[in-house]
């Protein structure tokens, strides 16, 4: 319990850092990856309340309010939700922000007919089983039929053979015998947000094997509709940021 609190703490930390601050603030007005506009318009009904989880400064809450959803923006990182409000305020957007956790949402059951939680965000819940809970609290948020569309990097990447290895090591053979290993769960990854920056940081993301977040959901109560690449519904999106990351779209049943 104390590990996978001090890593969260980490994590707000290191977003309310100057690093991911400038990043941030200038992407909050760079819209919808295409991909994610696409799905939005297929899978939530014009008009409809979307909760928008780990809304950051507003990148997706912007073009969602103004496609005329009822959204509301949540973050657990404070700083982004006091950036997202100004941002919304200077442009006169009447958006609905609050900060609070995924794994503990404020809202009663069915509140909500849509929610998001995109960019990989859910991946930056450390551990499973708060990764689990959060999963619960989306799900138990939703109304009957509501939908929930978010996004996770893919294990099976290549590439990454080498750093699986060398994570093996570190979890199965170093950690029991003593060692201080950073990593809780196998395919937990700590990567620099902009190595050449004198104020650059460290910052925890999950990667995924796709199959085990299918089960999770369906663990959950959700079916899982749509599990696609991005490039398999924009493939000009897979060079950007994020790359070819996979896109999972789930109800809850009625
Ligand atoms: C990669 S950023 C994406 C931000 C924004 N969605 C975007 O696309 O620009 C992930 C976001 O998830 C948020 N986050 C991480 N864990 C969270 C949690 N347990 N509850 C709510 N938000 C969380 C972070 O604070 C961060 O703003």
């Amino acid at each position: 319990m104390a590990a996978e609190k001090d890593l969260q703490k980490k994590v707000i930390e290191e977003f309310s850092g100057m690093a991911a601050v400038k990043k941030y603030t200038k992407e909050a007005l760079s819209g919808l990856w295409e991909s994610e506009e696409k799905l939005i318009k297929r899978y939530f009904k014009k008009g409809s309340s979307v909760i928008d989880i780990g809304c950051g400064t507003g990148r997706t809450t912007i073009p969602l309010f103004r496609m005329g959803y009822k959204v509301t923006g949540l973050d657990i990182t404070p700083k982004f939700i006091e950036i997202a409000k100004r941002i919304a305020g200077s442009k006169r957007l009447k958006i609905k922000y609050v900060a609070g956790d995924a794994a503990a949402l404020k809202f009663k059951e069915g509140s909500f007919e849509n929610a998001m939680f995109s960019f990989n965000g859910w991946t930056q819940i450390p551990m499973e089983n708060i990764r689990l809970k959060a999963l619960a609290e989306i799900y138990r948020v939703l109304k009957p039929r509501g939908c929930f569309i978010f996004t996770t990097h893919i294990r099976s990447w290549k590439g990454f053979t080498k750093l699986w290895l060398k994570q093996f090591a570190k979890i199965y053979i170093l950690k029991p015998v003593g060692f201080h290993i950073e990593e809780i769960d196998f395919g937990d990854v700590f990567f620099s947000r902009d190595p050449t920056a004198e104020y650059s940081s460290k910052q925890f993301i999950h990667i995924p094997n796709v199959s085990h977040i299918r089960r999770l959901l369906e663990k959950t109560g959700f079916s899982v509709v749509l599990m696609a690449k991005r490039s398999e519904i924009a493939p000009g999106d897979s060079t950007l940021a994020s790359g070819n990351c996979m896109f999972y779209v789930c109800i809850k049943p009625e």
